[in-house]
């Protein structure tokens, strides 16, 4: 079994964004900025957004975070996206989502211009990848694709299983996997929460992308021999082995699968920061104009 290492990838990819970082400033210009919206107490929303923030600093990129009260309106939340649409010195800009009930994150994601959409959500960007044409691919799939490459693991003709249809997620990599790329090429199934015999599929499959959220949901006796195995799932669960109390682990059983898997992502330290390198090489690209030659 290979652990595929998720940390150690997103160590290379800041050191590569560092020096880029650098040459962008003695050439005179400035570092590329994210601007990131936070609605409400979410502590896991929080997390996430402290280590964007906190990976930002260490590459030299400027971040700002604008935070919101729980009840913040939505016409609010579309003034301040409309302001930073229009500011020059902001590359990037995402909201953490989920956003309260009362507010639709469909029409706050998508009142971000395409350009600075370093999340990918925005039907311009999520069209142009599947179509193949340059865009903002979608952090948490660019991530997978970025690991999948750099472990050099064949796809093409494999079957490859997707568990969970999001937005953020499964949809956008059960396309990713299926397009004649480099990391690509698979035979794709999208399994969801109405697939039925879902322990056929997972037999069945050579690579399987986890993204349901439950934790530690594949167990070894659901895959065969072989199998590369991606979690996407992150949960916080109550232990009796830890300090806090407290451990991390995602939608695979991965001391029970393990054994049977010949790669593996471990939680935390696999997916996670993949999202991070993504969004960052992101912003990068926006703050330099490679994707879209705005303004
Ligand atoms: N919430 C969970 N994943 C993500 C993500 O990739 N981007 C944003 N903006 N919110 C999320």
């Amino acid at each position: 079994m290979t652990l595929i290492d998720g940390k150690a990838l997103f160590s290379n990819i800041k050191n590569g964004l560092s020096l880029q970082v650098a040459s962008m400033v003695s050439d005179g210009r400035r570092p590329p900025h994210l601007a990131a919206i936070l609605v409400g107490d979410n502590p896991a929303s929080k997390t996430y957004v402290n280590a964007k923030v906190k990976a930002c600093k260490e590459i030299g990129f400027n971040s700002t975070v604008i935070e919101y009260p729980e009840n913040v309106s939505q016409s609010e939340l579309l003034s301040k996206i409309e302001e930073i649409n229009h500011s020059n010195n902001i590359d990037g800009l995402i909201v953490q989502l989920p956003l309260p009930n009362h507010i639709d994150e469909n029409v706050v994601t998508h009142s971000i211009h395409h350009y600075k959409d370093v999340d990918g959500f925005h039907p311009i960007n999520i069209g142009r990848m599947v179509l193949g044409l340059p865009c903002y691919i979608p952090a948490t799939p660019l991530g997978i694709i970025s690991l999948l490459k750099e472990y050099k693991i064949d796809t093409s003709g494999k079957k490859c299983l997707v568990i969970g249809r999001s937005h953020i997620v499964g949809t956008p990599i059960s396309i990713l996997m299926s397009r004649n790329n480099s990391i690509g090429n698979a035979t794709v199934t999208l399994a969801h929460s109405k697939t039925k015999n879902l322990s056929a599929l997972t037999l069945g499959a050579d690579i399987i992308i986890v993204a349901m959220g439950v934790p530690s949901f594949l167990k070894s006796d659901m895959v065969k021999e072989g199998v590369v195995i991606i979690d996407v799932g992150i949960h916080r669960v109550k232990s009796d082995h830890t300090k806090s109390g407290f451990k991390l682990v995602g939608d695979v059983d991965y001391d029970d699968v393990k054994h049977k898997a010949s790669y593996i992502t471990p939680v935390p330290g696999g997916v996670g920061p993949m999202t991070i390198a993504s969004l960052l090489t992101n912003t990068l690209q926006s703050a330099k104009k490679m994707i879209y030659s705005h303004t």
